[in-house]
């Protein structure tokens, strides 16, 4: 089984990325992290330790991460989407967390399941970048221990926080920048482009909740962030952009990725949060633009009805 750090901050569509790797029997799960970003980090935290318990896996160490962005404060938070408590209204029906937070906090925690693994690690990151720049800071010895770094955020086309930039981008800039420029880790970004081309629609959210009672537990989760994209996209289809990336960090080469140097824009002007391919000497991200979307939501699918 192949080692794999989930860094998350549930959201709906964390809750489907969490389950799936739990649901997947390639990855051992090393520890899931907690970072803001949808709703402040005492809620992700509390999130991410009910959705192991829903799993049966508090025995998965949590670790708790970065309250805020390393800059400038959050401008904006994701309620509208994943409702006051993060988890669609549901947040309290699910079990309580099985096991406190690991004390080392997210960062140490990394960097210990980093050290002890036999194999280098995938790191998915599915929330602000804050925890995995900070980690790349405190312990750049640890760099190599990372096999890969798959991170869901970015946009090269339209944004979801701002006409150009993306939520995950857009909460911290700056982490995002020195991820994206100087990991000295191989990183793919799944951007918003591809996330949002392959929405899930009743068929399959409804066989999510035949799928067992955690699948119909995530199905009523889900339910809150379904009305949202009904009302904001005319459309009773979701996109479930965490799960997209954290099924390319269990299966590498689900999603068929371009090489680009990128930044991120760092000011505080209309373009703050974008991601930008630029023209340069730095390594390439590798942008996951293209994958066969029935297949991608049909392996989702598929994985979660195990649970
Ligand atoms: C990203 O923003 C968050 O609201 C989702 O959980 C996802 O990580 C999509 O832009
Ligand atoms: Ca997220």
């Amino acid at each position: 089984m192949a080692p794999l750090i989930v860094d998350t901050d549930p959201g709906v569509d964390d809750a489907v990325a969490i389950m799936l790797a739990l649901a997947s029997p390639e990855v051992e799960l090393l520890a899931v992290t907690t970072v803001f970003g949808n709703v402040p980090l005492a809620k992700t935290t509390t999130n991410a330790g009910r959705l192991l318990a829903l799993c049966d896996r508090s025995d998965v160490p949590l670790g708790v991460g970065a309250a805020r962005p390393l800059v400038h404060q959050q401008r904006e938070r994701a309620e509208t989407w994943h409702g006051g408590d993060g988890l669609g209204g549901r947040a309290a029906e699910l079990p309580a967390p099985g096991a406190d937070p690991d004390p080392r906090g997210a960062v140490e925690l990394m960097a210990a399941a980093l050290r002890a693994s036999v194999e280098p690690v995938t790191i998915a990151p599915i929330g602000p970048l804050t925890n995995v720049a900070l980690l790349l800071a405190v312990h750049p010895e640890l760099a190599p221990r990372i096999e890969r770094i798959v991170w869901m955020g970015g946009a090269l086309g339209g944004g979801n926080s701002t006409t150009i930039a993306e939520f995950n981008a857009y909460s911290d800039p700056e982490a995002a920048h020195r991820v994206l420029t100087q990991a000295d880790v191989p990183v793919t970004m799944v951007p918003l482009d591809l996330t949002m081309r392959c929405p899930a629609g009743p068929d399959w959210l409804d066989a999510l909740a035949d799928g067992g009672p955690r699948c119909a537990e995530l199905a009523q989760v889900m339910a809150h962030y379904r009305a949202a994209y009904r009302t904001r996209h005319g459309r009773d289809a979701v996109a479930v952009h965490d799960a997209v990336a954290v099924l390319e960090a269990i299966v590498p080469g689900t999603l068929k990725t371009t090489a680009m140097p990128l930044q991120v824009a760092c000011d505080l002007g209309p373009a703050r949060g974008a991601t930008v391919a630029v023209q340069g000497e730095s390594a390439p991200v590798h942008v996951a633009l293209d994958a066969d979307h029935g297949a991608v939501l049909g392996e989702i699918l598929e994985r979660l009805r195990r649970l």
